[in-house]
């Protein structure tokens, strides 16, 4: 898979894809992160990609020339399934979307800045738009890489235990269960019982009891079925 991220402030984007995980995805060669800097298409020798909003009101808008150069200049090398536009008023990043999304072969993101993007991008060059939560980030940075890291780890060879990503809270719904590791006993707080019991039956058991005890307790509208979107 190939995940090409435009941004134009790509430095934001350096960091999580170097460590843990992420890296390790593109190391053994199964992912391709390409971050690319907006400024590269600008419209002048200035660096420009952003102009004042027609009509007036505060902040900056990213112009559509150097994006649309940039996603012409990305589609020209590869087909690509989504054009991904980040923005806190897209549909809501959830682990369905993240588990659909890690079966394609090359998308794009695009990450807005200021005051977003003009509106012609979202209407013509964008296929999605995903927001990660009702609340305003500074830019689509953040967001991009919350939303292709929930991504990456699904996608198969990523993990090297591939059901640590089927057991995964809200994939099937419901929220994991709690885990424990040594010692058994700090300050009298005990490990429970059935999971030092040895009985990997009593212990399967045990953890989906916690699973829907603790997504009753935690999270009830992901039991409620009208919510879940398939
Ligand atoms: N850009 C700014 N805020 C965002 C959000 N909540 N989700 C996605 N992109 C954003």
């Amino acid at each position: 898979m190939q995940i090409d991220i435009i941004s134009c402030v790509p430095a934001l984007l350096e960091s999580p894809f170097s460590h843990s995980i992420l890296q390790r995805a593109q190391h053994k060669g199964i992912v391709q992160v390409h971050v690319h800097d907006l400024r590269d298409y600008a419209i002048n020798k200035h660096g420009q990609v952003d102009d004042y909003a027609f009509g007036g009101g505060a902040g900056m808008v990213l112009m559509i020339e150097p994006i649309a150069r940039c996603i012409e200049d990305l589609k020209s090398e590869r087909d690509y399934d989504e054009i991904i536009y980040m923005s806190p008023d897209g549909e809501l990043l959830n682990q369905k979307i993240a588990n659909r999304f890690s079966l394609l072969k090359n998308i794009i993101i695009l990450c807005g800045h200021y005051k977003g993007v003009d509106e012609r991008v979202r209407e013509h060059l964008i296929t999605r738009e995903i927001s990660i939560g009702d609340y305003v980030l500074s830019g689509g940075e953040l967001a991009a890489a919350v939303l292709a890291d929930s991504i990456i780890r699904l996608v198969p060879g990523v993990l090297s235990n591939e059901t640590s990503a089927l057991s995964d809270s809200f994939q099937d719904d419901l929220v994991a269960p709690p885990v424990y590791t040594r010692p058994a006993e700090f300050n009298d707080w005990q490990v429970p019982d059935v999971l030092l019991s040895g009985n990997q039956r009593l212990i399967d058991e045990w953890r989906e009891e916690q699973s829907v005890v603790r997504t009753q307790q935690r999270r009830p509208d992901l039991l409620d079925e009208d919510s879940s979107t398939s």
